[in-house]
């Protein structure tokens, strides 16, 4: 496996493998590597000959205020567990090598980023799709692989994808979850224990706003209100936002037709948990 650490090796390798009919998958990540992306790498794996994955944790979507000091780096583990899935190479450059002195260039896709995470963390997406946009152009992949827990981020780059001609096409893989339902998170090893028995809350919540849907409820501040008061249940957990949306606009629905996502984010502490939930009615036969 190999490891590649600057941007000009990192296109000189998927050109020398697209010259030889080599087809390129790619996983970005900002590392601390868990099943979430042991399932994105699995299913490049089985699409394409060659996986990339990159790990990089990039500074430009992280607030003043936020974690990037302390964001999870653990490059060795990384490898390890890239080696045993068969990853081709990965690509962890320096912040150095992303962003050279004098950069400028910023991508930004604003309705898409106006609301939930959006308010939550002024220019954050505008970090994610600058260097989405980066990874995207250097890797030069036949498909990548984006987790749908970050619902908000998925439907953001493949607009991204789409508006700029970006490479290859995109992905969206199922979230991976733990046993009683907490998405797989990398931010996860920041909560204590009592946090972690809390922290499914917010599935449960999803859960309950979907099952009230599929049993007949299409109003979006009916549900929006349920799901907020299954999260009460827990003390220790403050709701940010619960909302019932249009998947592709990611706007609140008043009166759900056929397709929504639910998604929250709740707060524990000072740790953030996201998570979402597509809903789609059937209609009756
Ligand atoms: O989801 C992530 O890990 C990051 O936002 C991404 C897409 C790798 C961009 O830094």
């Amino acid at each position: 496996m190999k490891l590649i650490r600057t941007t000009s090796a990192m296109a000189d390798w998927s050109r020398r493998l697209h010259r030889e009919g080599v087809t390129i998958g790619f996983v970005p990540t900002m590392g601390a590597l868990h099943e979430g992306h042991r399932a994105l790498i699995r299913a490049a794996r089985l699409a394409c000959d060659a996986v990339v994955v990159s790990i990089f944790v990039n500074p430009t979507q992280f607030g003043p205020t936020e974690d990037l000091a302390k964001y999870p780096r653990q490059l060795r583990l990384d490898r390890a567990l890239c080696a045993k899935e068969g990853v081709d190479a990965i690509f962890a450059p320096t912040a150095g090598a992303m962003y050279q002195p004098g950069f400028q260039t910023i991508v930004s896709v604003p309705t898409l980023a106006r609301l939930w995470e959006g308010e939550a963390r002024p220019h954050h997406f505008q970090g994610v799709a600058t260097v989405v946009a980066k990874l995207l152009s250097l890797v030069q992949p036949d498909i990548s692989w984006f987790g749908q827990k970050d619902f908000q981020q998925a439907a953001l780059v493949r607009q991204l994808a789409k508006d700029l001609n970006l490479p290859g096409t995109l992905r969206v893989h199922p979230t991976v979850r733990e046993r009683d339902g907490l998405a797989l998170s990398s931010r996860n090893v920041y909560l204590s224990a009592q946090q972690r028995e809390a922290a499914p809350v917010l599935y449960r919540a999803l859960q309950a706003g979907a099952a009230a849907i599929r049993g007949g409820e299409r109003r979006g501040a009916f549900i929006q209100r349920l799901m907020a008061h299954v999260v009460k249940t827990e003390r220790s957990v403050t709701p940010e936002y619960l909302a019932v949306c249009d998947p592709s606009t990611l706007e609140p629905l008043q009166t759900i037709q056929r397709h929504a996502v639910l998604l929250g984010a709740v707060g524990l502490g000072t740790v953030r948990l996201l998570d979402n939930m597509p809903v789609t009615i059937r209609p009756k036969s």
